[in-house]
């Protein structure tokens, strides 16, 4: 399939999501409106926030400039916060926030918080789609333990709220890949049922500008550096989410569909290590 700056991904929910979204994590609130904008304007359809980033507000103002319809738009909830009324009032404080009249996507942040308030904010979470402020749901830097105990929390749900698809379903995961840091055993329990991997750090926040075995592959290319790691993201079936507040690279980070780098080239890429360079929860204990 060709990719273009249009495609989309079927979700579990029904829904589409848009392939290339633009993350807005460090955007500086007062300058979010701008970003989003000119992101909107160089065609992403998909934004990428979270009740931490402090910029949702703005994110909503920017997109309600536009047609709402087109724009996809994520949140979070709160890392270490989660419980049912927690979650119940940060989607009504975010609905409120942005003005959107719906969130496209909601996810749990991080799995912080035990077992029991993971099961309440997913179960508050189901009954916000059911109520139509939410689209689609999904979890952040959840490991597989986790998400294996999402899925029997999903059972649990069932049982409980009166049978098939009232435990909700996971539309979406978000995790931060890159080739340094590829989570082969996550991808792959995603894609067995499913659910959009979304690659967050996609640019690994600019620490590895000058590897040998990217740069190679700009100059083959033509492309930059930047580039390169959005094309191999988007060539793996993920959903990067670049995240950037200058002009010319919100512009550039999009230019992603005049070329294409082969198996060889995506298979220099398998750099066979696990080095993150955000936090990651993924490791986190089920007590936790
Ligand atoms: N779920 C989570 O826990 C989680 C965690 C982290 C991130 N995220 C999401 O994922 C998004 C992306 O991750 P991220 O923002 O951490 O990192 P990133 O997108 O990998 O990298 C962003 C950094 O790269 C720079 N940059 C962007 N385009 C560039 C280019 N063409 N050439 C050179 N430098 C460039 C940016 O600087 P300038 O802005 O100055 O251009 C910024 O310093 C976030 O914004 C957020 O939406 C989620």
């Amino acid at each position: 399939m060709t990719l273009t700056i249009d495609t989309k991904l079927k979700l579990n929910s029904g829904y589409e999501i848009p392939q290339l979204g633009f993350g807005v994590y460090q955007t500086p609130p007062s300058d979010t409106a701008r970003c989003v904008s000119e992101a909107v304007k160089a065609g992403y359809a998909h934004i990428d926030s979270a009740a931490l980033y402090r910029n949702e507000g703005a994110c909503g103002q920017a997109i309600r400039s536009f047609s709402r319809q087109k724009i996809f738009f994520t949140t979070k909830i709160m890392p270490y916060t989660l419980g049912y009324e927690s979650v119940q009032s940060q989607i009504d404080r975010m609905l409120n926030e942005t003005g959107l009249g719906y969130l496209d996507l909601v996810l749990i942040h991080a799995p912080y918080g035990g077992s029991a308030k993971r099961k309440e904010s997913w179960k508050a979470l189901v009954e916000a789609v059911e109520a139509g402020k939410v689209r689609s749901v999904g979890v952040s830097n959840y490991g597989v333990a986790h998400l294996d105990e999402l899925e029997r929390h999903i059972a649990e749900l069932e049982e409980e709220r009166g049978g098939k698809g009232k435990g909700g379903v996971i539309s979406v995961g978000q995790w931060e890949i890159h080739p340094w840091c590829p989570r082969d055993d996550i991808v792959e329990w995603c894609k067995k049922r499913n659910i959009a991997v979304e690659a967050y750090c996609p640019l690994v926040q600019g620490n590895r500008w000058g590897e040998p075995i990217v740069k190679k592959l700009a100059e083959k290319h033509g492309k930059s550096e930047a580039q390169i790691l959005i094309r191999w993201s988007l060539q793996k079936g993920l959903v990067p989410l670049p995240k950037s507040v200058k002009s010319e690279r919100i512009v550039a980070n999009a230019q992603v569909y005049d070329f294409e780098l082969t198996e060889e080239d995506m298979k220099s890429l398998d750099t066979g290590v696990y080095e993150h360079v955000s936090w990651d929860p993924t490791t986190a204990p089920l007590k936790d």
